[in-house]
């Protein structure tokens, strides 16, 4: 008898702990909608990290594109973590209506720029190369899914 005694507070208090409701979520605030989002957030930083590495074409000649120096390197990592970031700024309620297809472009949009900023710090410019690709793959896979065409026209 005296043991059971001993148990039951240890169960109300495990009981209490249980049925504690979850802590209501932050107050987030999002400022613009998705195109503004789109065209002063992403694609700025999506083109910081395209635009670091590629071949240009001149009148003088054909050449390679890439960061030289370690201010150079270290402008285009913060564009690639730019980027990285903003996938939360997708996944946030408001933008994301728990889509699990948004949620997941928005993680691959994550996954590619984070290895965009691992082979800038190896500064590793044809693994940057690729991996812009792999960084437009996941911009177009939601893309495809969430803009809808407007009336009258086909999508290509
Ligand atoms: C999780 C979904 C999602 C991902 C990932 C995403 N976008 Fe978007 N994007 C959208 C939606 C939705 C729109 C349409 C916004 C609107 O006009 O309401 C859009 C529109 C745009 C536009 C057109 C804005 C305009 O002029 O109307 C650009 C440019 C753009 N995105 C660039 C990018 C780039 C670059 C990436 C990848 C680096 C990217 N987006 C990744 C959802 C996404």
């Amino acid at each position: 008898m005296r043991s059971i005694a001993w148990l039951l507070p240890l169960v109300v208090v495990g009981a209490s702990a249980c049925s504690t409701p979850p802590p209501a979520p932050p107050p987030f605030q999002t400022t613009v909608n998705m195109k503004d989002l789109m065209l002063n957030v992403i694609d700025p930083a999506a083109d910081g990290v395209w635009d670091a590495v590629g071949t240009v074409i001149t009148m003088d000649g054909t050449f390679e594109k890439f960061p030289a120096t370690d201010d150079e390197w270290a402008g285009v990592r913060s564009y690639a973590i730019q980027l990285a970031e903003s996938g939360n700024l997708l996944m946030l309620p408001s933008r994301s209506n728990g889509s699990p297809e948004w949620i997941a472009d928005a993680q691959a949009l994550i996954a590619q720029s984070t290895r965009a900023i691992k082979s800038i710090e190896a500064k590793d410019k044809d693994a940057l190369f690729t991996i812009g690709g792999d960084i437009y793959d996941a911009c177009t896979s939601c893309h495809n899914k969430f803009i809808v065409p407007p009336a009258g026209t086909v999508k290509p």
